[in-house]
């Protein structure tokens, strides 16, 4: 942890100039950082509009009781929605995506959906336990298509965690030495959950739920501990959501022949095509449901209509 965390600082300090000086001094202090009005106002109800009514191929997974839909931001996609093309080629913001996954490399970009309550399955949601993703750096960046209030499954973040403190390296340590089969799968597979006790014995503050107004984009480091805030009622969450990791034990920030444009944007299915392939090997969560728009009725999903939940626009 102490080597990857080091590169990761030295990595940073390089691509740091990039970046506009407020958003890189509040992530640095935070972990992450949320900023209102990211899209003009005068193009986002555009942008908001036909990311809502686009319909792709998309995939579903189920994690307790929620559902996650995704539909990669592809080649048809952005030829179909040129605003969320030019959003995502805007220098100021891949100079932030950059410094937060600590390499130049290009994200890979969804429409996610989040619907919470889903199922009625009594062991909740995992997402809902604070944790940190790996031992290591790596970018996830979500732009809230629709306000999400405190209480309505809000993006949670432990502020300052994401720093290797000698609290932490101190707790990741005796953590290591815990045998595997007496923790939780999630932890033992190495995204450590932490519980309030934890977060004590590390000299952290307790977890803030962020409600964000619509056209909030918030970029996060996901070495900090964090959660999907809970929910009082069934909601649905739209967000266009980025996610990045790489080798963090590599001394370079460029050279990933993938982030090319024409190739970057075909990963996502690329990748769900090879899991379909190895689904006997690796197994493959994410399940084909046919042609879909980002507040279509999770295909998985009887309880959803049986409650009649409303639909996302009045989220
Ligand atoms: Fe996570």
């Amino acid at each position: 942890m102490r080597i990857a965390g080091a590169l990761a600082s030295w990595r940073r300090a390089r691509l740091a100039k990039y970046v506009r000086a407020d958003w890189r001094e509040t992530f640095d202090r935070d972990g992450f950082v949320a900023i209102e009005g990211i899209v003009p106002e005068a193009e986002f109800a555009g942008l908001r509009e036909a990311i809502l009514g686009y319909e792709g191929e998309a995939r579903e997974m189920i994690q307790g009781d929620a559902i996650t839909r995704r539909m990669a931001v592809d080649p048809a996609m952005l030829e179909a929605i040129p605003a969320l093309r030019t959003l995502l080629r805007r220098q100021d913001v891949r100079a932030l995506f950059h410094y937060a996954a600590s390499f130049r490399i290009e994200p890979l970009h969804y429409i996610q959906t989040i619907v919470t309550h889903a199922n009625g399955v009594p062991d909740g949601d995992p997402q809902e336990a604070l944790h940190a993703d790996a031992f290591h750096s790596s970018l996830k960046a979500w732009l809230f298509l629709n306000p999400v209030a405190a209480d309505e499954a809000p993006f949670t973040y432990v502020p300052g965690s994401h720093r290797l403190t000698p609290q932490r390296l101190d707790w990741e340590y005796r953590r290591s030495l815990a045998d595997p089969r007496t923790i939780d799968r999630l932890s033992a597979r190495g995204s450590p959950r932490a519980r309030p006790t934890d977060l004590v014995e590390m000299e952290l503050p307790g977890a803030a739920a962020l409600a964000v107004s619509a056209n909030t984009l918030v970029v996060a480091d996901m070495i900090g501990f964090h959660a999907r805030g809970g929910s009082v009622k069934p909601v649905e969450r739209v967000e266009v959501w980025s996610y990045a990791r790489r080798n963090p034990f590599l001394p370079w920030i460029s050279g990933d022949l993938l982030s090319v444009p024409g190739l970057a944007e075909r990963r996502v299915g690329w990748l769900w095509a090879a899991r379909d392939a190895l689904e006997r090997v690796v197994g493959q969560p994410w399940r084909r449901v046919g042609l879909r728009t980002p507040n279509s009725q999770p295909q998985n999903c009887a309880a959803m209509r049986d409650r009649r939940i409303s639909s996302p626009q009045k989220l």
